[in-house]
């Protein structure tokens, strides 16, 4: 038994067992912090030998929707959490009404993983979001009724920026994804920013500093992260507030990742929650005082939170699959980049590049944003993951 009675403070090894829905750079990332923090993992990924695995040394090779998998994980750890959103929660009901302990809770991780019950929920709890309603993909009128330009959302499976489709106009309708769907406003942001933000089991919250997310136009995927975000410190405490008041709302319980638009006339709006560790927080590694995996650990095995406060400012880039390479990835530029002052690269382990893969990210922490920012750019340039074999 790993629970520790509460008068002596004393805890067996492992201090917890953690298993692991999801076994790609999260999972990765979340092993490594459970390690130093005594804990073991098992993850379960459909890849042998996948990211998390291969630091865990622990891992069911099954899918997220294999019932018999996960009731297999359930028996061999203390806690369940995921590194994916895409998992059977209804299974995961099961599993917690029989006893195993799940968080995010798997109630909570049903109303996520549909964009429309969580922006239905999010509307509920007083959140400003876009403007959205349900829509019939086939039914051109309703779209035309709402009005463009707007932006289609899959309710679920989403993720990278499949499953949004922004229409312009009624001719961007060709590109309509035939799947249940919701529309929503098209919002002209004026910055992309990011909450992370951590609530423990007893309810205690705290937030890290918004950081400003840029994306590359044409492809949904996060080019550069700026952390703090360049904005007034007025605004970036009005959007740590919104994001925990969306956490408390919906008393979840884990690390949040809350994305949010900050429009062209100063407004934030909650673009979408994830409910696990994410992409925008990873600069968290080097440049915070308690780094979101450890944090989310913390939370999850109910430990003390702990401080999130930035230490120095960071840049971050995705290293991603280069176009038109496929097969055994080679990391080229890697002695040029490294020997820019304050970089750290992070290499994911994946057996295989493909074009935009995400395959890796570096953070370049240095006291001045702007030469933080340039440094990462230069990075981009230097390195590039590709593959000998086509
Ligand atoms: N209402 C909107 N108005 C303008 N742009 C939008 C809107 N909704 C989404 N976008 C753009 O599309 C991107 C992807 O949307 P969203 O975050 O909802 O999808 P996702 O696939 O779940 O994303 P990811 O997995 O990358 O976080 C956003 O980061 C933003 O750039
Ligand atoms: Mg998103």
């Amino acid at each position: 038994m790993s629970t520790p009675s509460s008068s002596s403070d004393q805890y067996p090894y492992p201090v917890s067992r953690i298993g692991i829905i999801g076994g790609g750079q999260l999972g990765r990332m979340l092993v490594k912090s459970a390690r130093r923090l005594g804990c073991t993992c098992v993850v379960l990924d459909p890849t042998p030998g996948s990211p998390a695995g291969q630091v865990s040394g622990q891992q069911i090779v099954a899918d997220s929707h294999d019932p018999q998998a996960l009731r297999q994980l359930a028996e061999q750890v203390d806690v369940i959490t995921f590194d994916i959103e895409d998992i059977d929660a209804t299974i995961l009901a099961t599993l917690a009404d029989a006893g195993h302990q799940i968080l995010p809770s798997a109630s909570l991780l049903a109303e996520i993983q549909d964009k429309l019950r969580q922006k239905q929920r999010l509307m509920a709890l007083g959140i400003p979001t876009a403007d959205f309603i349900e829509v019939d993909p086939d039914d051109a009128e309703q779209f035309e009724r709402f009005g463009y330009p707007l932006v289609q959302k899959a309710r679920r499976g989403g993720y990278d920026g499949r499953g949004v489709v922004v229409m312009r106009s009624a001719a961007d309708r060709a590109q309509v994804l035939p799947v249940p769907s919701l529309i929503e406003r098209f919002v002209p942001a004026a910055k992309e920013l990011a909450v992370i933000v951590v609530r423990g089991q007893d309810g205690e919250v705290r937030s890290y500093e918004p950081v400003e997310m840029c994306f590359r136009s044409g492809a949904n995927i996060l080019d550069m992260l700026l952390a703090p975000a360049r904005i007034p410190a007025a605004t970036l405490a009005a959007a740590r507030a919104l994001a925990i008041e969306t956490v408390t709302g919906l008393g979840g319980v884990g690390i949040f990742g809350i994305e949010l638009f900050l429009t062209e006339a100063g407004e934030l709006l909650v673009n979408e929650v994830a409910p696990r560790t994410h992409n925008s927080g990873h600069y968290t590694i080097e440049a915070c005082i308690t780094d979101q995996f450890e944090q989310h650990l913390r939370a999850i095995t109910g430990l003390p939170l702990g401080a999130t406060d930035q230490m120095i400012p960071a840049a971050m880039i995705n290293l991603l699959g280069a176009p038109d390479e496929s097969g055994p990835p080679v990391i080229r530029g890697l002695r040029a980049a490294l020997a820019i002052p304050g970089v750290s690269l992070h290499f994911y382990g994946k057996a295989s590049t493909r074009p935009f893969r995400k395959m890796g990210h570096v953070t370049v922490l240095d006291s001045d944003i702007e030469s933080a920012r340039h440094k990462a750019e230069q990075v981009r340039a230097l390195i590039e993951i590709g593959s000998e074999v086509q």
